[in-house]
């Protein structure tokens, strides 16, 4: 039942790295990555592992950009976003900033005719999600959002297998996303601000890498939801220097600040093709640093993953004995051994999500434009999630189910292709 059958779904591109053709080409496409925060760092090695020049950063301000730049050995700190936009060996622009720069900065990118990969969520709004897919589709660029929790390679593993029809007909989806970094009233980060978070704070930092994850895996979109989203700390204390995202120093002088965003959200969910699920979001959970869970259950197995054993995974049975899977590229379909780099038994993790996800992003890159059967998550899937968050924050004020609103996706697409 673990192993993959052919059939289930599409297979992916072969990874750059194992044609030789495309690793010379790959050395020769150049990256640049605005934001040297937590996640920018993870960008910058993760190209460097795949074989992309990392031609620069920009950060904050030209002096940070330099010490980040100097830190992390890369040659350049751009002074300004139109300097980075000005080099000519910049293919690609990784967009890593706070979520309220995601819309400019890859507007800005898109109309320079750079590709771009941009984090989570994709912007604040699903109309600036909307305007970057439009934007996306007319340019012809390549266009990734970094939903890279997909490529956790027992992940891939359980898409392929799903499509297989190897759990039957998925019925219950469940889980949650738990974090406990933001805990204490003590702890600050520019996440809570809305102006620069975003409206919805857990469900859009964490709970879209869930929703996208459930997507991915199941072939089936959450079409309707029920949540209750929950703020347990009012107040909080912002520090008046800058805090870094998941540092816990809290020595210097802090000011009160009312919070308006979710420490937790439950959500109840119905999907387009029949399952019925629920998910609990959680950044104030005692002990839980990054745990995001799922089980799938359906009418012929179940299949459970958890992000801080990410080399192994569950599968239930009715009628014989549960099955723990280690991650092992001879045991899964093409989509997992592609996303893996190390055989059996050497853990892989965080880091080399990104380089299974850049890899199958920049073989199009490599190509010059998107394909039509990438399985990378675009910013069409970015938008996706804009609007399912669009609709739990509907459901939570108004205490109801609420539909997905998807009207307006077909139009969008076609703007963009006119
Ligand atoms: N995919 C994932 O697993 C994942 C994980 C963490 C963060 N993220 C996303 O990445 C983004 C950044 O999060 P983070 O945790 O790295 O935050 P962070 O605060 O650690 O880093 C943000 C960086 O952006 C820089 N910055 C601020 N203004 C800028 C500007 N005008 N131009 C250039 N750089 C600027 C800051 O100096 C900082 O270095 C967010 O959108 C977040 O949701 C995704």
């Amino acid at each position: 039942m673990l192993r993959w059958r052919p059939g289930g779904g599409t297979p992916p591109r072969v990874a750059p790295e194992e044609d030789e053709l495309a690793t010379k080409r790959i050395a020769d496409i150049g990256a640049a990555v605005i934001g040297t925060g937590f996640i920018g760092t993870v960008h910058v090695e993760a190209l460097r592992r795949i074989g992309v020049q990392v031609r620069g950063v920009l950060g904050s301000t030209p002096e940070r950009g330099q010490a980040r730049a100097e830190v992390l050995g890369v040659a350049r700190a751009y002074d300004s976003l139109d300097a980075l936009l000005a080099d000519e060996s910049v293919d690609v622009v990784h967009v890593t900033s706070p979520n309220d720069l995601h819309l400019s900065q890859s507007r800005a990118a898109l109309a320079a005719g750079k590709h771009v990969v941009c984090e989570k969520p994709l912007a604040m709004t699903a109309d600036e999600s909307a305007e970057l897919v439009r934007l996306a589709a007319a340019s012809g660029l390549v266009n990734a959002t970094n939903f890279n929790i997909r490529y956790y390679p027992l992940n891939q593993h359980a898409s392929e297998l799903v499509a297989g029809g190897g759990l039957g007909d998925v019925r219950l989806v469940t889980g949650r996303y738990f974090q406990d970094w933001l805990l204490l009233e003590s702890d600050w980060n520019w996440r809570l601000q809305p102006d620069r978070g975003g409206a919805l704070r857990a469900v859009g930092d964490i709970g879209s890498h869930w929703l996208d994850l459930m997507t991915f895996v199941t072939g089936q979109h959450v079409s309707e939801v029920m949540a209750e989203l929950t703020t347990f700390i009012g107040t909080r204390r912002e520090p008046t220097g800058p805090v870094e995202t998941f540092s816990t120093d809290r020595s210097g002088d802090a000011v009160d600040r009312e919070i308006s965003t979710e420490d937790t959200a439950s959500i109840l969910l119905r999907f387009d093709g029949g399952a019925r699920g629920a998910v609990s979001i959680s950044q104030i959970s005692p002990g839980r640093k990054n745990s995001l869970v799922y089980e799938i259950d359906g009418s012929d197995g179940a299949w459970a993953w958890d992000s801080e054993q990410p080399d192994q995974a569950w599968a239930g049975h009715r009628e014989r004995p549960n099955e723990i899977l280690i991650r092992n590229p001879v045991l899964m379909g093409p989509a997992g051994q592609a996303a893996s780099a190390l055989p059996a038994g050497h853990v892989e993790g965080f880091f080399d999500t990104h380089c299974a996800h850049f890899r199958a992003v920049y073989a199009d890159v490599v190509a010059g434009a998107p394909s039509s059967d990438s399985r990378y998550p675009t910013f069409a899937d970015g938008h996706d999630e804009m609007l399912v968050g669009d609709a739990i924050a509907r459901s939570a004020r108004d205490g109801r189910w609420v539909t997905v609103d998807r009207s307006g996706v077909a139009a969008v697409a076609a703007a963009g292709a006119a």
